[in-house]
């Protein structure tokens, strides 16, 4: 089923190893399962500036955090420019791994002042809901394998959670205790999606 109109936005949040991936990708497979037209989508984004992101600074940090959030916030506006837009207009579901509060957590974090991340973000389009995945740093850092990202060490990583902890207080994200099993927390999360998809159904007709 599509979303006439303007479809619905999601952006799932929370820092590395939370789960945010895993939980994205099943939150599009249960809505698809009940009927819903939904697509997974993520930043940095598979985009020219996405691509050159993931290459060039995730893996081998060689810029200030200034440059990163200018990079991050580029990225997201040819993201939604060529999919997130496209697809809303069409009436699909979008979930987004990651979106501008990314950018507030991790930018932030290294010392870069919140509103100046926030006001180059000013003209993105606003998530319908936004949700933070939670996990101490600890545990993200042991259930990444492999490769790390120049963000993932403990005392970054705790910096980043402080961030969205303080946007969930704020009232601008919504919290999921990612503590609890991967079946759970994709219950919870589809709930809240739901939710949300009702409420925007209802306000069209
Ligand atoms: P991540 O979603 O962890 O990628 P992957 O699933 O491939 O591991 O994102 C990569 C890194 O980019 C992550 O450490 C957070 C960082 N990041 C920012 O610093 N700012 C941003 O605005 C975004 C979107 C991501």
């Amino acid at each position: 089923m599509d979303i006439i109109n303007h479809g619905v936005f999601f952006a799932i949040e929370g820092i590395d190893g939370s789960g945010k991936t895993t939980q994205s990708r099943d939150l599009v497979d249960s809505l698809i399962k009940n009927g819903f037209n939904a697509v997974y989508t993520m930043e940095p984004s598979k985009g020219y500036i996405g691509t050159f992101i993931k290459k060039k600074i995730i893996m081998n940090k060689k810029v200030s955090p200034e440059v990163e959030a200018l990079l991050f916030a580029a990225d997201r506006f040819e993201h939604i420019d060529s999919e997130i837009l496209p697809l809303l207009r069409k009436g699909k579901i979008v979930v987004s791994d990651r979106y501008v509060h990314a950018s507030i957590a991790y930018q932030g974090a290294q010392g870069i002042d919140l509103e100046w991340i926030e006001s180059l973000n000013y003209f993105t389009i606003e998530p319908d809901l936004a949700i933070y995945i939670d996990v101490p740093p600890s545990v993200g850092i042991s259930r990444k394998k492999g490769k790390k990202s120049v963000f993932e060490n403990l005392e970054s990583l705790s910096k980043v959670r402080k961030i969205y902890q303080d946007l969930v207080d704020k009232g601008n994200l919504t919290l999921i205790n990612g503590m609890k099993k991967r079946d759970e927390i994709g219950k919870d999360l589809y709930k809240l999606a739901l939710q949300t998809i009702e409420e925007k159904l209802r306000s069209q007709t």
